[in-house]
């Protein structure tokens, strides 16, 4: 969580970290903050708040002109979201700044020690420990900024992407990473530093992303030197031509990126099996499961380790897989996974789903597959991500940028290539008859369509939305493939909108959550004709008797539902397999229209962040 951007160049540096925070916001928000060095003196201001808080205090409290300086949006973890504790952190001695994104688990001995040594501390962020203990390491040992920096941080335990300056040598800035992504753009005579690319996509195309215990000095006019943090070895970084572009990160006419995003996915969804599924010729190929074909046929087990609406993903992929290619599957949250001690051996493969890739607890899960002999294979959407470089292979799924942090095109590409993959591995296998095998195919070429349809309901959620947007619950339930959605429905509402809101799988109901049952009781129930949809009626029928309000999402058509519930919202017809496709659609535009006339921030709901970097 949290993001920063650094700038050295020419150009002014303020109003280029100002944009690069507002597209890094997705990160985190409760506090931002920018330093410049203006050729005299250090210039900080930072506050509680967003981005746009720090631009109103900004301009009132310093001036605004510098070539070099950094800047930060804060997803609090220690202290408070507050002014003081709020980046950029200065040293004790007012030359050394910092902006940091993670966590220093070690920083209350580190903190003890140096307040032995006579520092004292403004804040409660183990960000300002870390800043003076480079401050300390430099004072002590008569040592240039980078050398300090990587002295400190071999002291250091925890989580880090860093960039550091020293006012008295304001030509240079010194960046480093571990376990929090950074990249490096690089421009003629200038460097930009950020969390991801976006913040500098209109000023260069090429970038470096920094791995895992590796820094660098940007310099100005000096090629760039990236070294080992542990040993001080150099290492030659890859320069990556980006792909991004500045229409993928920008609203495109909607009000919110949330909404902009859920429109998307008939393209994205498109994007996703392009080139790799070929229905007509009976094809369904990826590069990565090509390449490892052998450990998918031959895997005596499949685990899924995901956190959040990718674990919904993974729990969609439970049944596709166990359907199409007959191998039984687990779907664990990457959180559990890590902390017990697993069952894993080589011949399992264990697919590791995110979107941003960079989820803490996802990627200490595929570490810990690794070791005990995994082989590991990501599904993540942001190209380059630590948990796409960790993984032995991958596919990404091609959404493009997610920026709005409830996820929603994310889990419908990851349920497409996950679904091409158990495809794949049924046609080897030969689980799936061919005319079945055939049919799914040319099914999944259909979804795109079938999703913009869907997308037609916008105006019936908005209607149902405004009925139930004071609801202060709210019941998901759905059977099968559909449970996962149910799960993903009330994530959706309750992330957005604040409304409590549970899923269960429908026949669950009546082992506890229907004695919540009432007339003020909302229950939307995923009822697709295929499938369970006779025991799904049997469900509605017994809400329906206790005098709850029933939204059901149904297939076109479907009158005898119609009959039964309070509201209808219908969706094309499909597989049963594929219908999460599109039965999650309306879900979303449902919690996104609740969300906005509770006035609730869409696309940065509160206590959020995009990427869940710390554990
Ligand atoms: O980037 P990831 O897919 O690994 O993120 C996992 C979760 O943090 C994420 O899905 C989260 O639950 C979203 N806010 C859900 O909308």
């Amino acid at each position: 969580m949290c993001g920063i951007v650094g700038y050295i160049g020419h150009r002014e540096a303020y109003p280029l970290i100002i944009k690069g925070l507002k597209r890094l916001e997705y990160r985190g928000y409760d506090s931002a903050g920018v330093v410049l060095y203006d050729g005299t003196d250090l210039k900080l201001s930072k506050t509680k708040g967003k981005v746009s808080d720090l631009e109103e205090r900004a301009v009132k409290e310093i001036s605004l002109n510098g070539s070099i300086g950094i800047g930060h949006t804060r997803w609090a973890t220690h202290g408070v979201p507050n002014d003081v504790n709020s980046h950029p952190h200065l040293s004790n001695s007012g030359n050394l700044v910092i902006v940091h994104n993670g966590i220093i688990e070690n920083y209350e001995p580190l903190k003890k020690e140096l307040i032995k040594r006579g520092y004292v501390f403004k804040s409660d962020t183990d960000t300002e420990v870390l800043i003076n203990l480079i401050e300390d390491v430099q004072k002590k040992d008569n040592l240039k900024l980078g050398k300090a920096v990587q002295v400190a941080l071999n002291q250091v335990v925890g989580a880090y992407a860093i960039c550091v300056f020293d006012k008295q040598k304001p030509d240079e800035i010194v960046v480093a990473r571990l376990g929090s992504p950074l990249a490096i753009g690089l421009g003629k005579d200038e460097f930009f530093i950020a969390s991801d690319a976006s913040p500098f996509i209109e000023y260069t195309s090429n970038a470096i992303y920094l791995e895992d215990e590796e820094m660098a000095i940007v310099r100005l006019n000096k090629p760039m030197k990236v070294r080992k943090i542990k040993d001080d070895s150099l290492v030659d970084p890859y320069v990556q031509e980006l792909q991004m572009n500045l229409e993928q990160i920008e609203k495109g006419g909607y009000d919110h990126f949330m909404m902009k995003e859920i429109y998307e996915q008939p393209n994205v969804i498109r994007d996703t099996y392009r080139g790799r599924l070929h229905a007509n010729e009976g094809i369904v190929r990826m590069a990565g499961v090509e390449d490892n074909i052998e450990k998918f046929t031959n895997a005596q087990r499949i685990l899924i380790i995901a956190c959040g609406t990718s674990w919904h993903a993974g729990l969609v992929a439970e049944y596709i897989f166990e359907e199409f290619a007959r191998i039984p599957v687990e779907v664990e949250y990457a959180s559990e996974f890590r902390y017990r001690n697993p069952i894993i051996s080589d011949k399992d493969v264990v697919i590791a789903i995110s979107q941003s890739g960079e989820t803490a607890d996802t990627l200490a899960a595929i570490k810990l597959a690794k070791e005990k002999g995994a082989f590991v294979f990501g599904v993540c959407n942001v190209v380059g991500s630590s948990i796409s470089r960790e993984s032995h292979a991958g596919a990404y799924t091609h959404a493009g940028p997610e920026i709005g942090v409830a996820s929603t095109k994310a889990f419908t590409t990851q349920i497409t290539v996950l679904t091409m993959i158990a495809l794949r591995l049924a046609k080897i296998k030969g689980t799936l008859s061919n005319s079945e095998y055939h049919r799914y195919l040319l099914e999944l070429e259909t979804i795109p369509e079938k999703v913009k349809e869907a997308l037609e309901t916008n105006e019936i959620s908005k209607q149902i939305a405004s009925v139930y947007k004071d609801a202060p619950n709210c019941l998901y339930l759905g059977r099968g493939y559909n449970f996962p959605v149910a799960l993903e429905g009330a994530l959706k509402l309750k992330e957005i909108s604040y409304i409590h809101a549970e899923g269960y799988p429908a026949a669950e109901m009546k082992h506890g959550p229907i004695a919540l049952i009432d007339e003020q009781m909302p229950v939307v129930v995923i009822a697709p004709k295929q499938g369970h949809y006779d025991k799904v009626v049997s469900n509605i029928q017994e809400i329906k008797s206790r005098s709850g309000k029933i939204i059901a999402v149904v297939t076109k058509g479907d009158e005898q539902v119609r009959a039964l519930a309070d509201h209808v919202i219908e969706i094309p017809e499909t597989s049963d397999a594929l219908s999460p496709l599109l039965t999650t659609i309306p879900l979303q535009l449902l919690s996104y229209h609740i969300a906005v006339m509770r006035g609730c921030n869409v696309d940065q709901p509160r206590n959020l962040a995009k990427s869940v970097t710390v554990e």
